[in-house]
């Protein structure tokens, strides 16, 4: 009988394959307080799809863990790496450096009997287009630049990326605009949309000089156009896909980076529907299985921006089929956030494991609730109040075998750039 703890995997699986295509992810915390110690490995399923939530207060190891997850992925044997693709939606432009190897923590690496990697090859850092200039400047290795169509989005969807209630004047004219465009051109820009609202001589001068404004300053971002690479075609199995949106963190910003993401999740679902029919195809013998699009982890820091509980984004719906539907298709969720009950009470009811480090309150807590209601909430509580003050201690949840433990993540081979700032040199 093995010694390892595994999480999320069924048991006709866990006989057939064992401890096989799994995730090290950390160990058992035994004990508490001083008397506490690092136990068993605790692997986490990865032969089917899964909604893991990872949620902890600031600087708890949130996205220290994330990368641990698509490290796992992308060092797993040949013959499961080559089923698995991770896209990460990195946020704080931190995921680039999972290029390099962890020679900053090689004291802890070593007392956990592990050795720093670099994945160079491995790690694919994409960014808007335009901005691949600056971030070579600034020395961040960067693999390709990619760019948002305008055409590929809705009337309606250009609207909720915008913020603008249906019945809003703005919300009025912009989807105007764009309809008509979309009868005259298939590839249209924002500047054919900008044309259009300036032709339109129904619209008040109000109307169309802030709707020229919204639509300049999201063009400013270098996100708009057909020049970037067709993300589809250069994501490739075993390889993390990094998707750095960090420069579009601004108020201003913000539109764009959710439609970068909307077209992304959208993209990934369809590329996987089609897969699964390949797939189902080839089993009963109709068809000869060619390389396809790989099941993907879909990572995504500060997840709460993307799939709010409080109002809709251009990117929730499409983030809403991958939590509903994405299983059969082969797609597996990680959000991460410091709010759980800021995040879309959808992802938290359907996520078959949480991940939670130390949470700033009991309300956290209870947003939780609709996911865990086998577990008695107090006892939830206890084990994350009794947590080591260690970074990267964390309660893990299994539905699957409705167990908790409390965990210490493993040390990162690669490098992680997401520690915070201090005011000494
Ligand atoms: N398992 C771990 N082992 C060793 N160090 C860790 C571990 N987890 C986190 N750390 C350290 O803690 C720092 C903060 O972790 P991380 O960036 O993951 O925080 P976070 O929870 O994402 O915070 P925020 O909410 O502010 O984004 C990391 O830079 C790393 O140095
Ligand atoms: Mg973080």
């Amino acid at each position: 009988m093995p010694n390892e703890i595994i999480v999320g995997r069924l048991k006709e699986d866990l006989a057939k394959f064992g401890t096989e295509a799994t995730a090290f992810l950390g160990k058992h915390i035994v004990g508490r307080g001083e008397e506490a110690y690092l136990a068993n490995k605790i692997l986490m399923d990865l032969l089917r799809p899964h909604l893991l939530l990872i949620c902890g207060k600031r600087g708890t190891g949130k996205s220290y863990f994330g990368g641990v997850i698509a490290e796992e992925i992308a060092l797993l044997p040949e013959k499961h790496r080559n089923n698995l693709t991770v896209v990460m939606i990195d946020t704080m432009g931190i995921y680039w450096s999972m290029k390099l190897p962890n020679e900053e923590q090689v004291v802890l690496l070593d007392e956990w009997g592990l050795k720093p990697i670099g994945l160079k090859d491995r790690v694919k850092v994409y960014v808007p287009y335009q901005q691949k200039k600056d971030y070579e400047a600034a020395g961040i290795p960067v693999d390709y630049g990619i760019s948002v169509p305008p055409h590929v989005f809705s009337a309606d969807e250009w609207s909720i990326a915008f913020n603008l209630p249906p019945t809003n004047p703005l919300s009025i004219g912009l989807q105007k605009a764009i309809n008509k465009v979309k009868r005259n051109k298939e590839n249209f820009e924002i500047n054919d949309i900008i044309s259009a609202i300036k032709d339109d001589v129904s619209l008040d001068t109000h109307t169309k000089s802030s709707l020229e404004s919204m639509l300049t300053v999201a063009d400013s971002w270098g996100v708009f156009g057909e020049e970037g690479v067709k993300t589809d075609e250069v994501m490739k199995a075993g390889m993390i896909n990094v998707f750095d949106v960090s420069r579009l963190r601004s108020t201003e910003a913000w539109s764009v980076r959710n439609l970068l993401v909307a077209l992304i999740s959208k993209d990934i679902y369809y590329k996987r529907v089609l897969a699964r029919k390949q797939e189902e195809l080839a089993r009963v013998g109709e068809i000869k299985l060619k390389e396809r699009f790989p099941m993907v982890w879909l990572i995504i820091d500060e997840a709460h921006n993307f799939v709010p509980s409080n109002f809709e984004t251009v990117s929730t719906a499409p983030l809403l089929t991958i939590v509903k539907q994405g299983r059969e298709p082969g797609i597996s969720l990680v959000p991460m956030t410091q709010m759980p009950n800021k995040i879309h009470p959808e992802v938290v009811s359907q996520a078959d494991m949480v991940i939670s480090h130390r949470l700033t309150s009991k309300s956290d807590l209870e947003a939780l609730h609709a996911t865990m209601q086998t577990y008695m909430m107090e006892d939830v509580w206890k084990y994350i109040q009794t947590l080591p003050k260690w970074r990267g201690a964390s309660i893990i949840l299994d539905d699957n075998s409705e167990r908790i433990f409390q965990m210490q993540t493993r040390p990162r081979l690669t490098w992680h750039a997401g520690e915070s700032a201090i005011a000494v040199k």
